[in-house]
């Protein structure tokens, strides 16, 4: 039954055309025919390989770079190809001059440093020959005074007598001047480690500099640096005695490693002793190195960048930066605060004392008294004290006169432990304490103050003296008035404004009216002198026109003022006090008032000496002669405590020291007493009015309305007797 059905479906299917004979195995039988076949089409030989079909059969063979498992190169089944490193034979596949990596089924060959291959199928890597190329591109690999040498992978440069590349062989050769380790031709006897050092220095520098003797004597920069700090405890450990000593120390030790730098093998490189600490960081290459340097120690930060650090001339190969603090320099540079200038406040001029280690900061760049970019320096103080009204920070340099000095160099900002300086210039920095004696600037504010006050309150009983006292009238009185309205404005406006400078506007209104009100009692002193002369001489028309005298005493400083203000407005406050700037403009105040005091002198004198004959005469009016004496000794007393009270405010807005604006304080304040006392206590006139004055004010309500009808006749009287000094006052 099973074979009837089989038969019967071959029967079946050689009648559709689909009954094929027997094939061997590899073909299969199409159109009666037995063709090959593609067994590659099957996928048969797996990754990585490559097939191949044959007549009945087929082979695998595994893709280049890669490695059947079995160890056979044609294969069926069974095999299985694996990716192998190529780099791990015996040869280096990629030859001596490069390395090798492996890829997948693959590798690739890189060149060493200083080789180059352009053509792989024709070779290995080929030396670069530097010196050429860059001769090419009309560049200087060793500089002018190089010779550039190819050598397998790179270049070295041989550099001619007096320069040197510091031991590296690919850098350029730089000019080097070992005279700076000469000792300046001086050998300082206080300070023979420093002899030793500079000694030692200038030997290593020879050495570099001399092209026979390069290779051999190129010691070790980190040997060299260690001797260096050696050399220089030594010297430290004891003190320093003078200035002098520690500015050519700091010298010494800043241009060694200035030298020693470029020679150290590694970026950067720390070195500690007892005395010092120094971070010297360096980098080289063949183009200048950009980014931000920070250095620090425990006490000091320094933060610039190699830009600054290698400055704007020829690029020698490389750029160090150097940090170097001084840990116990601090009491050797305890001292020479001479050259400070500038730094008084209110008048105060502080003491100083040194509040920070001291450092130096040393720069491959050769100019570094400009340069352009400012430098950070972080100094830790030696006491942790907040800035106050008594105490500032100061950040200031070692000049190499052996003083310290702050130009270029100043304080961004403090805090109890720290002080940050910005510099545009290098070389040692500390940060300084100025110390303020507050009582003194407080005690000046209180003379200043209470001196004002009483001059203020004196005038005021001048003026209501001058003005309302009928017995004394006359053309002196007018200009005593007025002298003191005007010193009294002045001392007003003093007290009130001179130390307002802030709006500029109002400062500079405050300093024109104190101008105007100070020349305006100049020159009611000049009428003062004038009418005395007058009085003295010429004792007949002994009076003045009221007009004449308000032309003079009130438009000539008008005048004077307006005419400063129209030249030099600017000149009017400065950002200290509402006063004349120093610069010239003061004069059109001081020139008035020489002048001034110059005629007063001259009328003074004449009418001195005219009193003088008149005392001699044969029959003098004692009691007229004496009056006037009196009115002359008041005149020349006033006039020279005006005149010196200014000779010390010149002082004063120059340079202001303590003592001199006490003197001025204490001047300007006698003046409204003198005034006082002079023309009105001393007078007879004066005193009786105000004892009159007086009486009416203590006598009670009722008593004084009927004292008042009763003594009217009397009043009378004495009105009568008052206009009678007064012809007669005003006839002297
Ligand atoms: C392949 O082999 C068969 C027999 O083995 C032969 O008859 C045939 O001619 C061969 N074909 C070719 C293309 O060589
Ligand atoms: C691999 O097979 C091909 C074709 O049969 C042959 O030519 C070649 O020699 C073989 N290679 C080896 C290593 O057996
Ligand atoms: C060559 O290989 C060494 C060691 O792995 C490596 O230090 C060097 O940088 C490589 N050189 C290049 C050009 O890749
Ligand atoms: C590499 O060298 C070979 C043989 O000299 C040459 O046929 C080929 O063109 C060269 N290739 C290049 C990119 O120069
Ligand atoms: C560079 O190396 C090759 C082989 O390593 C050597 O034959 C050749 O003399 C070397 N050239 C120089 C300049 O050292
Ligand atoms: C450094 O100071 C330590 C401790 O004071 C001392 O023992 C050491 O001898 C000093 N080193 C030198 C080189 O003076
Ligand atoms: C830093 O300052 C502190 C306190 O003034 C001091 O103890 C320390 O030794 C200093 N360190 C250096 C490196 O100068
Ligand atoms: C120094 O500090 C100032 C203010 O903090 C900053 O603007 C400046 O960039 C700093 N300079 C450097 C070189 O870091
Ligand atoms: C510096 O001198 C002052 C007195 O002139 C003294 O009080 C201070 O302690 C000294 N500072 C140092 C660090 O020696
Ligand atoms: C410092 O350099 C700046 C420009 O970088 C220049 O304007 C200035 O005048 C220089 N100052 C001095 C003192 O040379
Ligand atoms: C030293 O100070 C003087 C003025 O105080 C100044 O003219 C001079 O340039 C300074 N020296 C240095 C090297 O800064
Ligand atoms: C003080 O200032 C320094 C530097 O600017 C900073 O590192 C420190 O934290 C500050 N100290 C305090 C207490 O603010």
């Amino acid at each position: 039954m099973e074979y009837w059905k089989e038969l019967l479906l071959l029967g079946l299917l050689c009648t559709l055309g689909e009954c094929h004979p027997e094939c061997d195995q590899g073909f299969k039988s199409e159109s009666r025919t037995c063709i090959d076949v593609n067994e590659c089409e099957e996928g048969l030989c797996g990754e990585n390989t490559k097939c191949f079909n044959t007549n009945g059969s087929f082979y695998c063979q595994c893709l280049p770079g890669f490695k059947n498992n079995n160890g056979d190169f044609n294969f069926t089944l069974g095999g299985h190809c694996q990716d192998f490193n190529e780099c791990t034979g015996v040869d280096n596949i990629c030859g001596h001059a490069a390395n090798c990596s492996n890829r997948i089924g693959s590798y690739m060959c890189t060149c060493h440093f200083g080789y180059t291959n352009a053509n792989w199928s024709t070779g290995n890597c080929q030396d670069i020959d530097e010196c050429k190329e860059a001769d090419d591109k009309k560049e200087d690999l060793c500089g002018v005074k190089g010779t550039c040498t190819n050598s397998n992978g790179s270049y070295w440069c041989m550099c001619s007598k007096g320069y040197t590349n510091y031991g590296n062989e690919r850098t350029t050769c730089s000019e080097l001047d070992c005279d700076s380790f000469n000792g300046n031709g001086r050998p300082a006897p206080s300070l023979e480690g420093l002899a030793d050092i500079l000694f030692m220095m200038r030997n290593s520098c020879l050495a570099l500099s001399d092209p026979s003797t390069a290779g051999e004597g190129n010691t070790d920069g980190n040997v060299l640096l260690q001797k260096l700090f050696t050399g220089a405890e030594a010297i430290l450990a004891p003190g320093l005695d003078s200035s002098e000593d520690v500015s050519r120390l700091l010298g010494v030790v800043e241009n060694a490693i200035m030298l020693i730098g470029p020679q150290l093998k590694d970026g950067r490189t720390k070195s500690v002793t007892n005395e010092t600490d120094a971070e010297i960081a360096v980098q080289r290459g063949t183009t200048p190195p950009i980014g931000p340097i920070h250095l620090t120690n425990e006490n000091a930060t320094l933060d610039t960048d190699w830009t600054t650090a290698a400055g704007m001339g020829s690029y020698p190969g490389f750029a160090l930066a150097a940090l170097l603090s001084y840990k116990n320099l601090e009491i050797s540079v305890n001292r020479s605060f001479n050259k400070l200038t500038g730094h008084e406040k209110d008048g105060v001029n502080p003491s100083f004392q040194i509040s920070s280690r001291v450092v130096s900061v040393v720069v491959s760049n050769p100019s570094t008294q400009n340069l352009s970019r400012h430098v950070n320096i972080t100094l830790r103080h030696l006491q942790d004290k907040e800035e106050s009204a008594k105490l500032s920070y100061i950040c200031a340099y070692w000049n190499e006169s052996g003083a310290w000095s702050t130009d270029g160099c100043y304080q961004l900002c403090s805090n109890a432990t720290h002080t940050v300086c910005t510099c545009k210039h290098l070389s040692s920095f500390a940060v300084l304490m100025a110390l303020y004696d507050i009582e003194h600037t407080f005690g000046l504010q209180v003379v200043t103050k209470i001196g004002l006050a009483i001059t203020l309150v004196c005038l005021i009983l001048c003026i209501l003296t001058f003005k309302f006292c009928h017995s004394i009238q006359g053309t002196r009185t007018t200009i005593h008035l007025h002298l003191c309205i005007c010193l009294f404005m002045a001392d007003l406006i003093f007290l009130a404004g001179i130390s307002q400078t802030k709006p500029v506007g109002g400062c500079r209104f405050v300093a024109a009216m104190l101008h105007y009100f100070f020349l305006g009692v100049f020159t009611w002193m000049l009428l003062e002198g004038v009418q005395l002369y007058r009085m003295v001489v010429l004792v007949f028309n002994a009076s003045i026109r009221p007009l004449y005298l308000f032309l003079t005493g009130y438009g000539t400083p008008l005048l004077i003022v307006v005419i400063s203000a129209i030249i030099r407005p600017k000149g009017y406050g400065t950002d200290q006090y509402c006063w004349l700037s120093q610069d010239g403009l003061i004069w059109s105040f001081y020139g008035p008032v020489c002048f001034i005091i110059i005629f007063n002198v001259f009328f003074f004198i004449v009418t001195v000496w005219k009193l003088a004959q008149k005392f001699t005469s044969l029959n003098p009016d004692l009691s007229k002669l004496h009056k006037i004496r009196a009115f002359t000794v008041t005149a020349i007393a006033q006039m020279c405590i005006l005149g010196l009270m200014w000779v010390f405010g010149a002082f004063l807005f120059q340079k202001g020291t303590t003592v001199e604006a006490y003197i001025f304080t204490i001047l300007n304040s006698l003046q409204g007493a003198l005034v006082f006392l002079m023309h009105c206590l001393l007078s007879k006139q004066v005193r009786d009015e105000y004892a009159h004055f007086l009486s009416c004010v203590c006598t009670p309500q009722k008593k004084r309305y009927s004292d008042f009808s009763t003594t009217n006749p009397s009043s009378s009287q004495s009105q009568a007797s008052r206009s009678g000094q007064h012809t007669g006052e005003s006839q002297i």
